[in-house]
């Protein structure tokens, strides 16, 4: 049975990877109806938080029935970090996590997310900050290290589980890899033989189907694992895993009626909780991944993402039911 501190999580959870722009409420709806055991927000920047930027705020939004779920904070300046934990502990997620893996140069090369890795002692003594700053467990996501010649996620590990973490994420790239390349998960099989370890420890990176994320559990006896690109326009990919775990079979695909009718509940929610303009604008990078690999479907997609108004789009989507109806 994994667990972060008292929050029980069954034997291997799945966690849905916090993704900006893309793990939304809306987003983790369709992931939680398809049972992701965890989920995180997409990341907050700490500055904005502190500033009560409009943006930033939003991204608290958390209910009820998301339980277990964890905030996402970012930042360079430890005061501020402290501060922004305090701020998200007001919401009442079930943790905070930390975000020490963001590689993009607006982040990482201004000092946060994955730019910690350079910096072990101010790693150490931010993530110190945030856990006296509140009563939740505090979680961590990172990566590798910053490159091929620092792969310090082994001294990491010790250290921030040293000062009080309640578990770690690893995504098995450096900081330099960004998202190119394969993810190696030696370093997280690693950190699991380590006796010192007693976190639990979450792999991450390339969970794209049930027997990976059955070879990797084996392979490597990770605690659970996250799951990010993998769930974009699939979220059935948790249940698929689930059962495939559980029974060593695998699941009928969805239907394409399934899978309009997962994208109809995600549009509705997105316009609920965004209004129509927004919900219905962002819900535009969401179609191709819903509708991945459906022979002669560019001219739906067209239509799709140039439509104006709920209705119209609910129109397309019941046409492309309609037209697809005996496949699967
Ligand atoms: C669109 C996108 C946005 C992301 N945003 C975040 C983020 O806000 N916080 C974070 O820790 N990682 C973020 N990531 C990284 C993912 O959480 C995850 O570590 C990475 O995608 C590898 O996992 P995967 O191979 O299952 O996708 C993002 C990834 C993508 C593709």
């Amino acid at each position: 049975m994994a667990k972060i501190r008292n929050i029980e999580l069954g034997a291997f959870p799945l966690l849905l990877a916090p993704m900006e722009d893309v793990s939304d409420p809306p987003f983790r709806a369709v992931c939680k109806a398809n049972g992701a055991d965890l989920m995180y927000t997409e990341f907050i920047s700490s500055e904005g938080l502190i500033r009560d930027a409009a943006k930033s705020r939003q991204k608290l939004d958390i209910f009820e029935y998301e339980r277990p779920i964890g905030i996402q904070l970012f930042g360079s300046e430890i005061e501020h970090m402290r501060m922004s934990a305090e701020i998200a502990t007001q919401v009442n997620p079930d943790l905070i996590d930390i975000n020490y893996g963001c590689p993009v140069k607006n982040v990482a090369c201004k000092g946060a997310g994955a730019a910690l890795l350079q910096d072990i002692p101010k790693m150490v003594k931010m993530t110190e900050a945030v856990i006296k700053s509140t009563h939740l467990p505090v979680t961590v996501k990172t990566r590798l290290g910053w490159d091929d010649d620092t792969k310090n996620v082994p001294e990491v590990a010790e250290r921030l589980q040293d000062i009080g973490i309640a578990a770690l994420t690893i995504h098995g790239r450096t900081r330099v890899q960004m998202y190119k390349g394969v993810a190696d998960w030696t370093l997280i099989g690693e950190i699991k033989r380590n006796p010192r370890i007693n976190i639990p420890i979450f792999g991450n990176g390339d969970i794209d189907s049930p027997e990976k994320a059955m070879a990797y559990r084996t392979q490597y006896n990770v605690d659970g694992v996250m799951i990010g690109r993998a769930s974009i326009g699939y979220p059935w990919i948790f249940r698929e895993i689930k059962h495939y775990m559980a029974t060593g079979e695998k699941l009928v695909p969805p239907t394409i009626a399934e899978r309009v009718d997962v994208c109809k509940q995600h549009l509705e929610f997105s316009i609920r909780w965004k209004g129509p303009k927004t919900g219905i604008f962002e819900m535009r990078r969401h179609y191709t991944n819903y509708f991945k690999g459906i022979e002669h479907f560019k001219p739906f997609r067209m239509r799709l993402v140039e439509a104006g108004s709920y209705e119209e789009t609910l129109e397309i989507l019941d046409e492309i039911a309609e037209q697809y109806l005996q496949m699967c």
